[in-house]
């Protein structure tokens, strides 16, 4: 993996390899951290990051949840992230805000002191190089999300991610391309790190924030990009069997952007590529970053 030059880390730009934290960070060993994924992007007025104030809001309702004081204002983070792109030059397409107690007491109630980082890095086709394109196979994942009323699933935060490895490292083992998982109710959840979207007769269907999943901001934008092209969303559960009888399906997050999912489990998902609705999402998605879809939400926010 090559690294980028600069990371801001507590308050200042360094160099990447100077940005270290104690092996005794509470962090490392109790998963207290919460953090942002976001992408930048080029577009014809220069390069953007997609929905800058929107994630970062998300990091202080997540540090909220896990009573995490950032000792630092919104303003002071959104900053953070345009400075460090800046200082790589514009040479990546991803940004990683992170805060985690760090060192400052073993107890698992400790006082510890917050430490922050914002990184960014290449990351490119999350799940492969023709994904967008041709789209992937998809396993339902053996481990299911945790439970309401245990591990908070609208928060983003380090811990929830064992979730997410167990799911993403058995579907690779297995040989598929990412995989989905049932919340303890044994319905429909999400995936390993993306939200589902499943079309039926026309019309789009997303699992509820109640299923044990993240209230994804990619989610959230294809939900208003499909209301104003005129295509219904309906959130609502759905039992894992519909994943076979869909006529498209896809999944979406900042790292997969838009991927659609030709079949669940070794059945295919309705023609076994990416269908008309998946297609014109994608298309009014990555308008965006072209200048053909008007960003009428203000959803792109310059260096
Ligand atoms: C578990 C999980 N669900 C959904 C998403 C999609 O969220 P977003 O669109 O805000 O990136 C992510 C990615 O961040 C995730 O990790």
């Amino acid at each position: 993996m090559q690294y980028p030059q600069w990371i801001w880390h507590n308050g200042t730009i360094k160099p990447w390899a100077e940005a270290t934290t104690h092996v005794m960070a509470h962090a490392l060993h109790y998963g207290s951290s919460v953090f942002e994924g976001i992408r930048c992007y080029d577009t014809p007025g220069g390069p953007a990051i997609f929905r800058l104030s929107d994630h970062n809001k998300r990091l202080y309702l997540s540090a909220k949840i896990h009573e995490i004081d950032i000792p630092y204002s919104l303003d002071e983070i959104n900053a953070a992230c345009r400075e460090v792109v800046k200082a790589n030059e514009n040479t990546t397409d991803y940004l990683r805000p992170v805060a985690f107690r760090g060192l400052g007491g073993f107890g698992l109630s400790a006082d510890t002191p917050t430490d922050v980082a914002v990184a960014t890095w290449k990351m490119g086709r999350y799940l492969g190089a023709d994904v967008l394109e041709n789209g992937i196979d998809a396993c339902v994942s053996s481990w299911q999300r945790f439970a309401p009323n245990t591990i908070p699933a609208g928060a983003k935060a380090g811990g929830n991610y064992l979730s997410g490895t167990l799911v993403a490292r058995e579907a690779r083992r297995l040989g598929f391309g990412e995989g989905i998982a049932l919340a303890s109710t044994g319905l429909l959840s999400e995936g390993a790190g993306e939200n589902l979207f499943l079309v039926f007769d026309g019309a789009l269907h997303t699992t509820p924030v109640s299923a044990a999943l993240l209230n994804g901001i990619t989610r959230n934008s294809i939900i208003s990009l499909a209301r104003d092209a005129g295509i219904d969303v309906i959130e609502r559960d759905l039992p894992r069997e519909y994943l076979y009888l869909c006529d498209e399906l896809f999944m979406c997050g900042t790292a997969a952007e838009i991927t659609p999912i030709r079949s669940v489990d070794g059945r295919q998902v309705g023609a076994g590529k990416a269908g008309p609705i998946t297609r014109q999402l994608q298309s009014l998605f990555f308008g965006l970053f072209d200048g053909s879809t008007p960003d009428k939400h203000g959803w792109l926010e310059t260096l």
